[in-house]
């Protein structure tokens, strides 16, 4: 073909890229590669080893080892010793061995590349061009925040030894997500890849040996799910984090519930990418080429559900498709193609017998004419149109390269598509009018929304879940919040088993005849009668009866939550109207003030009754402070681009209150639940449910609108099933005994609901350091970055 003619057809040759130097250092490993644990390698204890392939080629590239409970025993023991260590160093040093982490991965980024693009089949351009430097800039974002740690969480210390499980589809990304915050906060770790992409970890593990990091402090464990299975069940472990599937996710909350482990989970996705008829269509499409078509759609915040304003519907899918067959479909060591290949062939598998559900259920497949690679695991780029939202590709993560669109008319009808979904981490919106694209940005519930642009990711920036897909962040503050706790809650001493409890004791149930006192449930702003029609006894320091209070049941829990979500407009109130109304309630709970001690003073005795009363009142007004001040930040990554992380709340929150301060420990968790714009269910202590009776009268006086916070009396434990297993709930705040802490985080496994307790450890409410804080307000918010590009 002569020069004139190729430049008529512009056909790319071939570029592919020298593998060399990765296979050499396969090679220098005998292409058999052991753990790496406690800073050498060593052979599984077990002694078996399996295959890890191309999927280009489905050729074998190298043999790891499966990693058994004794090969993981192992390595969260040199992670346990190498820890006093590690948190003796000075946070310069720490941040020098980031910095050195970060450097030899800058030195030696090709390799890393290639090696990543042979295990996984994405495009060299992929990892050589973001997944390798945003892996560098992790490592150097990280470093500083070891060196400003004690400055920046005075009071915080590391979670101990951290387990960390990652997926195939950005194995090293994933690494450096997880160990340079872990490292950077002074925790340990022991990382286990997935079975599908071992090799840049272990490759990881020679930088850490050739850096000189102290041995143990990271450790690198290969296997199957079975090996996952071995370190989250390790009772030496502080702190599990977790990226994958929400299935494993949810088993994790499960084998973690009656344990103390610290959990982060980052997990699937089914993120909307929705376009205006004002937006810029050529650039949206560019978008959507990395929303949908960036590593074969095997990406967790994947625009997979594109939502088109009605309008421009037909135009648009006319430009999709003419781009579509523009893509390049081929093998992913050639530096000109788009798409590679299928990480395995069950997952190739998942994504045909996904697609055919689709087409069963009425979609339309178009599929561009591209020439296939003869071998390797390829699936092509693929359109779902006509598809319905409840449709199964519209609904489940299909982690592959097909996109399921659907139409809407107005903003509020986008909104409502791109939110019925139990996913919620990610979207994109696409709009010329900045009013439209932030309101929309606003109302999406997802922990990153990306305005006018598509998954870009930066170290500063926090990313995660709403909803089922997962809870806490990574990267930025409040990815290093994951791995910290505060000090004194590590070495707090667990509860004492209820020393009083009110209402059941037999003899207590007949003694006293004389009712002084009853109160009723306060659900949506007004009182109510208990389902069951039953009430509970409440007695005082000497047995004698001081009142009844309702017994609450499941139907009162439902009710309760209902007002709850009616009442959503609180979250939507100024911060400046919220902090208004608190400070009404410290008022108003002021002017009740000895009239409610001396009720109190009969179940607790004068001095407690006393303090809880003066100190409750305190914290409302510490509440009400922080009210309209917990604010976001603006993030610059670098990109012509700002992050608005902005601080939302959760939603419903479900609290079950202290028994040891009836209402000094109910106003320290539901005023922060309340202040940043939560609703809550309420659940009074067992000790005193008649608390109730003078909190609903502080809250109507206090212009509390109707529903922001419901009380339900009754058996908490009872109750606290109901709450944890009610899909409208978003969080369970659970203050009680080791049993509830660990029943909470087990009954919210359904919607993956974020989950705070005390883990059964005594709080002392009445100090401020315990009782109220930021640890608080954290949980009581959850952070989403909107992404906005400015210049031209
Ligand atoms: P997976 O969730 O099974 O695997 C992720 C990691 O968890 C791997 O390291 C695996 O070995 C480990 N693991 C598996 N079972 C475990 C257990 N019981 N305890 C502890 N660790 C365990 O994901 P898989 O099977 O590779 O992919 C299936 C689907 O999951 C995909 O089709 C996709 O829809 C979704 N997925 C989502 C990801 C995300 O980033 N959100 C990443 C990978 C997969």
């Amino acid at each position: 073909m002569s020069l004139a003619e190729k430049f008529l057809t512009m056909e790319y040759g071939p570029a592919p890229e020298d593998p060399k130097d990765a296979l050499l250092w396969l090679d220098s490993h005998q292409r058999r590669l052991g753990h790496f644990i406690g800073g050498e390698w060593r052979e599984p204890v077990e002694g078996a080893f399996f295959d890890t392939t191309d999927p280009a080629t489905e050729e074998k590239i190298a043999a790891v080892a499966q990693g058994s409970a004794g090969d993981v025993d192992a390595a969260v023991n040199a992670a346990r010793q190498a820890l006093p260590t590690w948190q003796a160093l000075s946070p310069h040093t720490r941040a020098r061995y980031l910095y050195a982490m970060a450097r030899a991965v800058q030195k030696h980024s090709r390799r890393l590349a290639v090696l990543e693009t042979i295990d996984n089949g994405k495009p060299i351009r992929e990892s050589r061009d973001i997944d390798i430097p945003l892996v560098a800039r992790h490592f150097y974002h990280h470093a500083g925040w070891a060196r400003l740690l004690e400055s920046e969480f005075p009071g915080y210390t590391a979670c101990g030894v951290v387990g960390q499980i990652i997926p195939w589809n950005f194995p090293l990304l994933m690494l450096a997500w997880k160990i340079a915050p872990a490292l950077a906060t002074g925790n340990t770790v022991v990382l286990k890849p997935a079975e599908f992409t071992p090799l840049t970890a272990l490759a990881f593990a020679d930088v850490c040996q050739a850096i000189g990091l102290p041995p143990g402090v990271v450790n690198i464990v290969t296997g199957d799910g079975s090996t996952g299975e071995a370190l989250v069940k390790h009772a030496g472990v502080d702190k599990i984090a977790f990226t994958g599937s929400t299935e494993v996710g949810r088993a994790i909350r499960s084998a973690t519930a009656q344990s103390h482990k610290k959990l982060s989970l980052e997990l699937g996705g089914k993120s909307p990418f929705i376009i205006f008829e004002d937006a810029d269509l050529d650039s949206a499409v560019e978008g959507l080429v990395d929303g949908i078509w960036f590593n074969q759609g095997q990406v967790c915040c994947a625009g997979s559900r594109l939502l088109m304003q009605e309008s421009i519907a037909e135009a648009l899918v006319e430009k999709i498709r003419d781009r579509m067959n523009t893509l390049r479909v081929g093998s992913p060591l050639d530096k000109a193609i788009d798409i590679g290949a299928i990480v395995a062939p069950v997952q190739l598998e998942r994504i045909r017998k996904l697609v055919e559900q689709g087409i069963a259920e009425g979609a339309t497949c178009w599929q561009p004419q591209l020439s296939m690679p003869a071998r390797g695991l390829y699936f092509p780029p693929t359109l779902l149109s006509n598809v319905h939202p409840s449709s199964v590709v519209a609904q489940q993560e299909i982690f592959g390269p097909v996109l399921a669109a659907m139409t809407f008319r107005t903003p509020a009808e986008a909104v409502e598509l791109a939110n019925n979904t139990v996913y919620g981490l990610a979207a994109c919106v696409w709009s010329e009018s900045i009013n439209v694209a932030l309101q929309v940005a606003a109302q999406i519930k997802a922990g990153v929304v990306w305005v006018n642009c598509a998954n870009l990711f930066d170290a500063s920036c926090g990313f995660g879940g709403y909803r089922e897909s997962g809870y806490g962040r990574e990267g930025g503050r409040e990815g290093l919040l994951e791995y910290l706790e505060p000090a004194w809650f590590k070495s707090a001493p667990l509860l004492r088993s209820a020393d009083r409890n009110a209402v059941n004791s037999d003899e207590q149930q007949h003694a006293d005849l004389a009712i002084d006192r009853t109160v009723k449930l306060y659900i949506g702003g007004k009182q109510a009668r208990p389902d069951s029609g039953y009430s509970i006894e409440v007695r005082g320091t000497q047995g004698e009866l001081l009142g009844e209070a309702p017994l609450g049941n499941r139907k009162d829990i439902r009710n309760a939550v209902e007002a709850a979500r009616k009442a959503a407009g609180w979250g939507k109130a100024t911060a400046h109207t919220r902090a208004q109304v608190l400070y009404y309630m410290a008022e108003n709970l002021s002017l009740r003030r000895e009239e409610i001690a001396s009720r109190l003073a009969e179940v607790l005795g004068a001095a407690q009754a006393t303090s809880e009363v003066a100190i409750g009142i305190e914290r409302i007004f510490f509440c009400a402070a922080w009210a309209d001040k917990f604010d976001g930040a603006v993030h610059n990554p670098p990109f012509r681009t700002i992050a608005i992380a902005m601080k939302e709340p959760v939603g419903t929150v479900g609290i079950i209150c202290p028994n040891e301060a009836p209402l000094l420990g109910l106003l320290s968790l539901v005023l922060p639940v309340l202040a940043m714009g939560n609703t809550a269910i309420v659940v009074p202590s067992e000790t005193y449910p008649l608390i109730i009776g003078d909190l609903y009268q502080v809250f109507d006086t206090s212009d509390l609108p109707g529903g922001a916070v419901n009380l339900v009396t009754g058996y908490s434990k009872q109750l606290l099933k109901t709450l944890a297993e009610h899909d409208d709930v978003d969080g369970i705040w659970c203050f009680a005994d080791e049993t509830s802490a660990a029943a909470a985080k087990a009954f919210s496994v359904g919607n993956l609901k974020q989950v705070f307790t005390n883990e059964g450890r005594a709080i002392d409410w009445f100090d401020a350091q315990q009782g109220e804080g930021r640890w608080f307000l954290e949980h009581a918010t959850q952070v989403k970055n909107i992404w906005v590009p400015y210049g031209e």
